[in-house]
């Protein structure tokens, strides 16, 4: 297994949840970082926190979602060694009721913003690098319709880039399901709390992930050098059932 000290690891989505965790164990490992967000408070923050032993994290601000700033944010970034993307946001219900334009944003979101970081990141990364994009399982297509199809789409686009950039660079994605973290933010509590007890039951292996085991599924992408194309389910096995 390779090792991430002194590797300039890019972590779109480092200053919360999911991202900021490997953020961290990506320094405890002595990696430089460059963590990416739109809440200049958050990134701030998740600097401050990542800050270690007199080393700075380089901390950009960008909307992903607006393809002449992040071509402008790649255009300015040093050689990478790994990229990581938590971009993609989600929605819930079937094709029937949903508004075009929130199908619409899903998508933009989830499956064509990282078309365009795999397109940047391809230039900057380095021989030996590693692209890791983050997917998702545990909703059927009636019930979050934009969110199954924007995740077939990663898993598609982490199967071309994998092949289009063999031998030089590999590309993977994580698929975590519900997940208790700073996503769920805007969510009234009650309704966290009911949609948790529902993947609770849901889940064959009868809980939650923790952070910790899906980051450190990304750490494990990122430094296994024989893993290419696969999209990684972290999900309790929630789609056996
Ligand atoms: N938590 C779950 O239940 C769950 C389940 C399945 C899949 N996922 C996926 O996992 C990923 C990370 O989720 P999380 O739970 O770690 O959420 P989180 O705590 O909200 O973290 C998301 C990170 O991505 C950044 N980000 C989001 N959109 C961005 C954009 N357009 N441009 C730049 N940065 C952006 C956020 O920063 P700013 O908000 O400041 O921009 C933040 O740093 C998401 O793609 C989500 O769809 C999550």
């Amino acid at each position: 297994m390779g090792s991430l000290k002194d590797k300039t690891v890019l972590i779109i989505g480092g200053s919360s949840g999911i991202g900021l965790r490997v953020a961290e164990l990506a320094r405890a490992e002595q990696a430089h970082l460059i963590i990416v967000g739109r809440d200049e408070q958050r990134l701030s923050e998740a600097s401050h926190e990542l800050a270690w032993s007199g080393q700075r994290v380089d901390a950009r601000r960008c909307d992903a979602h607006d393809h002449d700033q992040l071509a402008a944010l790649f255009a300015d970034l040093p050689p990478l060694d790994h990229v990581v993307s938590m971009v993609g946001d989600v929605m819930g219900g079937g094709f029937l009721n949903a508004e075009m334009a929130v199908i619409r944003h899903v998508m933009e979101s989830k499956f064509f913003t990282n078309v365009r970081i795999g397109q940047l990141a391809a230039h900057k990364l380095k021989e030996g690098g590693s692209l890791t994009f983050t997917s998702g399982t545990g909703g059927r297509a009636q019930h979050a319709c934009a969110s199954y199809v924007g995740n077939l789409g990663i898993n598609a686009l982490v199967e071309g880039l994998a092949a289009e950039l063999a031998p030089r660079v590999r590309v993977n994605a994580v698929s975590p399901t519900w997940t208790l973290t700073p996503f769920w933010r805007n969510v009234p509590a009650e309704q966290v709390a009911a949609t948790k007890a529902h993947f609770e039951t849901s889940i064959p292996l009868g809980r939650l992930a923790s952070v910790d085991e899906l980051a450190a599924t990304y750490l494990f992408l990122m430094k296994n050098g024989f893993i290419t194309g696969q999209h990684v389910a972290v999900d309790g096995g929630i789609m056996l059932g």
